[in-house]
């Protein structure tokens, strides 16, 4: 059965090869769809016949967006800490063990039911592709099942253990390290595709950070790290170190911590909503990308530091507030989200990607920032199936 998205306005493919500027962008264009995957992307005058079609009216058609950076897994809410802060309270990530305390008395239905609606929210809004972490557990059993229940929704699944160190170990962070690299890590390993840490004054040092992702990368997972988020700091120079897939946050940055990641394979992801919720200064996304650096966005949505599941809201963030041109940010939030999990599948529109994307209810991709807060994603396909 094929399936043909016709009349695109707008078909952003970020595939520089088959049209404009570095979206690639194709006008009067069309894409045909089979067995889940893009078959065929040109001119809509050349398209070839399929079994059903779509009209998409002139609209932009964009791949889907690609979160790279989503803690799903956990229950109850924190909106009066939000409150706190937009009265003048800073956010220091102390509250994740509230999180932590209500994550462990949910039952595994609760669990699952709070991801499957945020998940459903992020896809109607054009997310095709989450990454989601475990990180409200911290103990072997709630990180194992947190990462069970994340993997029923993807595959991109991040074991974070080292997320703060829980209360009952306060006094003894060693020991809590040492189970995190042994039982821990065994338990919740073949649920995990990727290990990630929170490099930070208040969580966890440069030493105890290596250690964790180090036998992480052991056991065969991929290496990402929350680096540099509430203050400088060695994450963003550790994950280069490490080769990790990505480095999280990026918001305080030294010249040597930017070409580190310039000459390297690590993408710098930036979650402007967490700045956004926290009211703290954004990353200089401007910085990075005049330096070489690759680029992603990602929500971070989270109960604490950014409880938003809109890449939509990220990219409007990161035009207005970072300085990033609205093709880069469109891009970022794509295929640099694709580099950031290091998948050659998703991210753009080109024969044999899976066929993810989004219509948007505008002419353009630059409405996404132009028109911030709008519920523009018209129709999502994933995987070939178009959402109802
Ligand atoms: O990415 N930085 C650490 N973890 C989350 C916040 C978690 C929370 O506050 O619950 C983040 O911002
Ligand atoms: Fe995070």
């Amino acid at each position: 059965m094929s399936f043909l998205v016709t009349n695109i306005g707008e078909l952003v493919t970020n595939n520089p090869a088959v049209g404009e500027g570095p979206l690639g962008i194709v006008r009067d264009a069309a894409l045909s769809v089979a067995d889940g995957r893009v078959e065929w992307v040109g001119r809509a005058r050349h398209a070839p016949a399929a079994d059903r079609g779509l009209d998409a009216e002139g609209c932009a058609v964009l791949p889907g967006f690609v979160d790279s950076h989503a803690h799903l897994v956990f229950a109850g809410d924190r909106a009066t800490e939000f409150a706190a802060r937009m009265a003048g309270e800073p956010y220091t990530g102390g509250g994740i063990r509230r999180t932590v305390s209500a994550t462990r008395a949910a039952t595994d239905d609760e669990l699952r039911e709070n991801v499957a609606r945020l998940r459903e929210e992020a896809l109607r809004q054009g997310t095709t592709t989450i990454e989601i972490k475990s990180g409200y557990g911290l103990t072997v059993a709630d990180e194992t099942r947190s990462l069970r229940i994340a993997r029923e929704f993807t595959q991109d699944t991040t074991f974070l253990g080292a997320h703060v160190v829980p209360a009952e170990f306060t006094d003894r962070p060693d020991d809590y390290v040492s189970l995190v690299c042994g039982p821990m890590l065994r338990s919740a390993a073949p649920f995990a595709r990727w290990v990630d840490v929170f490099c930070e004054r208040g969580a966890f040092d440069a030493d105890h950070s290596r250690a964790i992702l180090t036998v992480g990368q052991a056991a065969g997972l991929g290496v990402r790290v929350h680096a540099n988020q509430l203050g400088p700091g060695p994450g963003v120079r550790l994950a280069v170190e490490l080769d990790a897939a990505s480095a999280d946050h990026c918001t305080h940055l030294s010249d040597v911590d930017i070409e580190a990641l310039a000459g390297s394979k690590t993408v710098a992801t930036l979650l402007p909503g967490a700045e956004f919720s926290t009211r703290s200064p954004y990353p200089d996304a401007r910085r990075l990308l005049d330096a070489g650096t690759t680029v992603a966005l990602a929500t971070d949505c989270n109960p604490g530091s950014s409880f938003t599941s809109s890449m939509p809201f990220c990219i409007a963030l990161a035009v207005r507030e970072m300085r990033m041109t609205p093709a880069e940010a469109v891009w970022a939030a794509t295929a640099g989200g694709a580099r950031a999990l290091r998948r050659t599948d998703i991210g753009q529109l080109r024969t044999g990607a899976a066929a993810d994307l989004v219509i948007l209810d505008a002419p353009s991709h630059l409405h996404l920032a132009y028109r911030p807060g709008v519920p523009l994603v018209r129709h999502v396909m994933h995987n070939g199936v178009l959402i109802p």
